[in-house]
C-alpha cells in the first residue's frame, strides 16, 4: 500500500503513539475531507483538527446518547452523554468552520455525507459485530476511489472488555470485509487498521505487528473466557 510512492507501513511504523500514527498518515495523504465515527469527548477530533494542515471538512458522527441495545462500557447514562457532548463541543469549537456535527447513529446520519466525497474515514464507534458491520458497509460508498478507511480497536482478542459485554469484532470482521471488497488491509500498531479502497490492488492482509497470525475465533472457547 503506497501513497505517492511512499510505503505506508514503513512510514507509519515509526510512530510513537496512535495520535502520531494518524497525524503522519493525514500528512502524507494530504487529507482534505474526513469523517470520524464515534467521537466521544472529541480528543481525537481536536488533535486532528489542530495538526492536519490540509483538512477542510471534518464530519463527526456520534449519537452522544445512551443506546439500550449497545452492550459496551462506553454506553454511559443520558446525563453523562449530555456532559460529554458539551465537552466535545468546547474542545473542538476552535475549528467550528471545519467540523460538521452529525448527532445520531451511523446508519441514521451517514447520508448527510455525499457519496465518494471522503478522503478518509476513521471508525471508532460501536465495535460489536453489529457495529463494525454497519459502519464499514455504510461508509464504503462515502469514500472516494483510492481513499482510505482506518479504525481503532483492531484487537487480537474479541474479549477486549469483561465477558459480560458484547465481544469486539473489528478484527477479524474488517479483514473479511476487505476480502469481500477485494482491497488491501493492514494491521498497524496501537490496535489500528487501514483499508485502501483500491480494487486494482486486490485483497491482501499485511500484519505489520506480527500479532495477528491466527484470525480464527475458535481459539477463544467460552470455557476459557468465563
Ligand atoms: C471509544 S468512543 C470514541 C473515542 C474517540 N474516537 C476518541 O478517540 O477520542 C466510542 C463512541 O462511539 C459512539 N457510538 C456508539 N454506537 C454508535 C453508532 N451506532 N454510531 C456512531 N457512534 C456510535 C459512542 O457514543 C462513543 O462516543
Amino acid at each position: 500500500m503506497k501513497i505517492d510512492g511512499v510505503d505506508v507501513v514503513g512510514f507509519l511504523c515509526e510512530s510513537a503513539s496512535r495520535s502520531e500514527l494518524w497525524n503522519r498518515f493525514l500528512h502524507i495523504q494530504r487529507t482534505r475531507v474526513m469523517a470520524e465515527i464515534g467521537v466521544w469527548k472529541g480528543d481525537f477530533a481536536a488533535d486532528v483538527l489542530k495538526t492536519a494542515s490540509d483538512l477542510e471538512i471534518y464530519y463527526m458522527i456520534d449519537p452522544w446518547a445512551n443506546l439500550p441495545d449497545w452492550n459496551k462500557p462506553f454506553n454511559v447514562g443520558p446525563e453523562v452523554f449530555d456532559d460529554i457532548y458539551r465537552e466535545m463541543d468546547v474542545k473542538t469549537a476552535f475549528a467550528a468552520h471545519k467540523r460538521r456535527i452529525l448527532r445520531g447513529r451511523t446508519k441514521e446520519v451517514i447520508d448527510k455525507i455525499p457519496d465518494k466525497s471522503l478522503d478518509f474515514a476513521y471508525i471508532d464507534g460501536d465495535h460489536t459485530l453489529r457495529g463494525i458491520t454497519i459502519d464499514l458497509i455504510k461508509v464504503w460508498g462515502k469514500v472516494k476511489p483510492g481513499g482510505f478507511i482506518g479504525g481503532d480497536d483492531f484487537t487480537t482478542t474479541p474479549w477486549q472488555h469483561d465477558v459480560k459485554f458484547e465481544p469486539t469484532m473489528v478484527c477479524p470482521f474488517s479483514v473479511y470485509f476487505a476480502e469481500a471488497m477485494n482491497v488491501p488491509i493492514i494491521a498497524l500498531g496501537y490496535g489500528q487498521f487501514l483499508i485502501q479502497k483500491d480494487e486494482r490492488s486486490g485483497f491482501s492482509f499485511r500484519d505489520s505487528t506480527g500479532e495477528y497470525g491466527d484470525l480464527s475465533l475458535n481459539k477463544f472457547p467460552p470455557s476459557l473466557s468465563l
